[in-house]
């Protein structure tokens, strides 16, 4: 059976989504849950494109300890030699390096020639290896490129030094028969095919890429390159889960193994979906609300009596279980301790003690503290925290017809307190109005979503926020409360910090594509 790596980027191509940026407390709490979920390789970020890129690279590097950590580099010098510093302290290393190898990207966006292309591929590949023990090439819309110029690429790159040649339909424009064929016609014309790891990287524009990836496995990819949830530039990535799962229930077709732990699927998908601020459609395959929802009487009468008759994955295998008994303001620290280590939270001293103060605050105010109140509970802490700016006290005065008022006060990292009040037509837009007068920002709201993270009245609010700054660039703020306007803040505040953030570690501006 053929080992198949996964290669995780959702912290590099999948943050290229609109509107999704992690901080780094963010990415590193990802990069641990990749890392549980058994992810071979984990692109960390891009380290030239900025110094917050840089450090979270660095940080994730020196924690992650059974993954490899990559990092993505132009065949450029000073990109690959930023990636060797960053990835300097990491267990197990690789960088990424591409560069575009089709005639319209040749053409129109390097401006050089197809020997000058050879030629960086030759210097920069070699440079890398000289620093790297795996080095991975990429030719950027490969699925464009003249096959035979492709071939002559990916050549130069093997014997230049790359370990790892990744294929990508960087525009989403393949299909499964072309690029199984495109996968043979290389592996008929590189006599080394075998000796080096050949991956693939879809994008979904045409919403093949689960099936591009699955036709350059059957055809001898033996690394898949993917995001959580298929988070990413445009119509994204291919979305790894559905992989992974995939290639397990037709195993008797594939024939491969992964490092995939399946159960951990869901807290995975989850953990992505908040952070990023992009709910998972209900008929999402896989990890969709709707996934192991039987509405027909036909299928449900099927179910009951053979649960195999309509269902090939069992909920379970992917981690989607029925919750536990909830607990409630009665259950004490030990339950408390005991319930959040079996939903795999490790947690040091200080830690434990602010999250169990949270849960008593909110088993105040609502009878079920469910599991999905704790995994919020969790996440609330941990994106609170991370943010340089704490919400403090929020008071709003509230007229019905009339112009509302609010005033915030935020604790500042440094210790400084910081108050103010506005006004608004609206309550948020009060809200919103003083904290953009307390951060000195110009941004602007450009979508609010609120969600409840559990039925019933007393229900914890969910609210997500994309702010847009001058420069067009956009952020995602998420909040959760049981009070819907302190989410609203929270949210509001946490997208507005990573503005401020971005503002003060952006040091060059670098398109990847
Ligand atoms: O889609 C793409 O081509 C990429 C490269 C950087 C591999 O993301
Ligand atoms: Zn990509």
């Amino acid at each position: 059976m053929a080992y198949i790596q996964f290669f995780d980027t959702t912290l590099r191509d999948g943050e290229q989504t609109p509107g999704v940026n992690f901080n780094q407390q963010e990415k590193i709490q990802i990069a641990r849950q990749l890392e549980t979920y058994g992810i071979d390789v984990i692109e960390a970020g891009f380290p030239i494109a900025s110094d917050g890129d840089f450090h979270s690279v660095k940080e994730i590097a020196s924690m992650i300890k059974t993954a490899t950590v990559c990092g993505l580099a132009r065949a450029v010098e000073r990109d690959i030699d930023r990636a060797y510093e960053a990835l300097s302290g990491a267990a197990n290393a690789q960088v990424h390096v591409f560069l575009a190898t089709s005639d319209v990207h040749m053409k129109h966006k390097l401006k050089m020639s197809r020997p000058e292309v050879l030629a960086s591929i030759k210097h920069h590949v070699a440079h890398a290896r000289k620093l790297f023990p795996i080095v991975q090439f990429s030719p950027e819309d490969a699925t464009r490129t003249d096959p035979a110029f492709l071939v002559a690429a990916v050549q130069t790159a093997i014997d230049a030094g790359a370990t790892v040649i990744n294929i990508p339909d960087t525009v989403g424009f393949t299909n499964p028969t072309e690029f199984g064929a495109l996968f043979r016609y290389l592996r008929e014309n590189i006599p080394r095919f075998d000796e080096v790891i050949f991956s693939t990287h879809c994008h979904d524009d045409l919403g093949m890429s689960v099936a591009n990836a699955l036709a350059a496995i059957e055809n001898g990819a033996r690394r898949v390159e993917g995001t959580v949830n298929g988070i990413g530039e445009r119509a994204g990535n291919t979305a790894l889960e559905e992989v992974a799962v995939a290639l397990h229930i037709r195993n008797d077709y594939y024939k491969t193994e992964s490092g995939i732990i399946l159960n951990q699927t869901k807290k995975t998908s989850d953990l992505i979906s908040r952070l990023s601020g992009m709910p998972v459609p209900r008929n999402k395959a896989i990890i969709g609300g709707n996934a192991y929802a039987h509405e027909s009487g036909i299928h449900q009468d099927g179910v009951l009596k053979e649960p195999t008759t309509y269902e090939i994955i069992t909920p379970a295998l992917v981690g989607v279980e029925k919750n536990a008994l909830p607990l409630g303001k009665l259950s004490g620290r030990h339950a408390f301790v005991a319930r959040m280590e079996e939903l795999g939270y490790s947690m040091t001293d200080d830690e434990r003690n602010d999250a169990f103060k949270r849960f008593k605050h909110l088993a105040d105010v609502k009878k079920d503290v469910t599991e999905d109140d704790l995994h919020a509970l969790i996440l609330g802490q941990t994106s609170e925290k991370a943010d340089d700016y704490e919400l403090n006290h929020l008071q709003v005065q509230y007229v019905t017809g009339g112009i509302q008022g609010a005033i915030v006060r935020i604790h500042t990292e440094d210790g400084s307190v910081l108050e103010d009040a506005a006004t608004g037509a609206g309550s948020i837009e009060a809200i919103y109005n003083t904290i953009n007068r307390l951060m000195e920002q110009d941004i602007e709201l450009t979508d609010y979503r609120i969600q409840a993270i559990t039925a019933g009245h007393d229900a914890q609010a969910e609210v997500h926020v994309i702010v847009k700054d001058k420069k067009g660039a956009t952020y995602h703020g998420i909040g959760i409360d049981n009070d819907v306007l302190t989410a609203s803040a929270k949210s509001y505040l946490h997208a507005s910090a990573k503005a401020t953030e971005k503002k003060q570690t952006t040091s060059e501006e670098v398109p990847v594509k």
